[in-house]
């Protein structure tokens, strides 16, 4: 049965991540191959098993000379891609009480830091260094949080995550720049933003009871939209919500 990737090639970035894993194996399922880009070589060898149409690679997307390497690497080998999943962030299990607890003033110096290096200096950088390497038509896919969709003023009042939902928004503000460069305008090249509501993974494991959504998305819906939307006519730009 023809799957609906087959013939095509997608690089993603936070392919360890709970998002990114499945994204990597639905893709690998409907017949396409999968350059799958782990933080570094530990993850790529805990994360997904080793497949035929599945190619591991490591690299800090804060690290200009780790992407430079690996995309120089994609150029020598004459490979490019269809698609470019950007799904890199910081959900491990059990952290969501954690990174709502705490307000500004709590904040070490490196939070603002962190958070804007792996949601927007990373996303610059794999822009700037991956584009070049994608095909007429293609697509770049970035995974956000419907966060940004709330003025500061409706969230509840526990919920602090300042660092946090200052730079998704800032995220959010470098896709609608990227989406403007004459490159990608005049190849055609879609960037898509899909932006979810809290899933139902083991981030909110242990949170307080009333800090746990009474509604999430599951995983698998999660993956089907960002599946859906790499093969939509038009590149989209959505909140998605339980
Ligand atoms: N989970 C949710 O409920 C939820 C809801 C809405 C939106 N989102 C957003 O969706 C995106 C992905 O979420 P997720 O749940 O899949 O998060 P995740 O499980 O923490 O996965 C993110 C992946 O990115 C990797 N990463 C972090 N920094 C990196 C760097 N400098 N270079 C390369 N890779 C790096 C992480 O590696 P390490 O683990 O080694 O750092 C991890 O494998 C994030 O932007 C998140 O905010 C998540």
């Amino acid at each position: 049965m023809a799957g609906r990737f087959d013939g095509t090639r997608t690089l993603v970035f936070g392919a360890a991540g709970t998002i990114g894993k499945e994204i990597v194996l639905d893709i690998l399922g409907e017949g396409g191959k999968v350059a799958a880009v782990y933080k570094n070589r530990k993850q790529a060898e805990a994360s997904t098993p080793d497949l035929p149409e599945l190619e591991k690679h490591f690299c800090n997307v804060e690290s200009i000379p780790q992407l430079t390497q690996l995309a120089r690497s994609f150029l020598d080998s004459i490979r490019s891609f269809d698609h470019l999943i950007y799904t890199v962030g910081h959900c491990p299990p059990g952290d969501f009480e954690r990174q709502v607890s705490r307000n500004l003033m709590s904040l070490d110096d490196q939070t603002l830091e962190d958070d804007f290096g792996i949601l927007v200096t990373g996303l610059l950088n794999v822009y700037r260094e991956f584009t070049h390497l994608l095909n007429a038509r293609g697509r770049i896919l970035v995974v956000g949080s419907a966060i940004t969709r709330f003025p500061v003023t409706d969230l509840p009042p526990w919920l602090n995550a300042g660092s946090y939902y200052i730079a998704q928004n800032a995220q959010r503000n470098l896709v609608e720049w990227i989406r403007r460069e004459d490159d990608l305008l005049s190849r055609e090249i879609g960037v898509i933003r899909l932006a979810f509501g809290a899933i139902n993974t083991p981030f909110h494991a242990g949170s307080i009871p009333t800090h746990v959504p009474p509604k999430m998305l599951e995983l698998k819906q999660v993956v089907a939209e960002i599946i859906n939307a790499l093969k939509s006519e038009t590149p989209l730009d959505w909140d998605i919500l339980a």
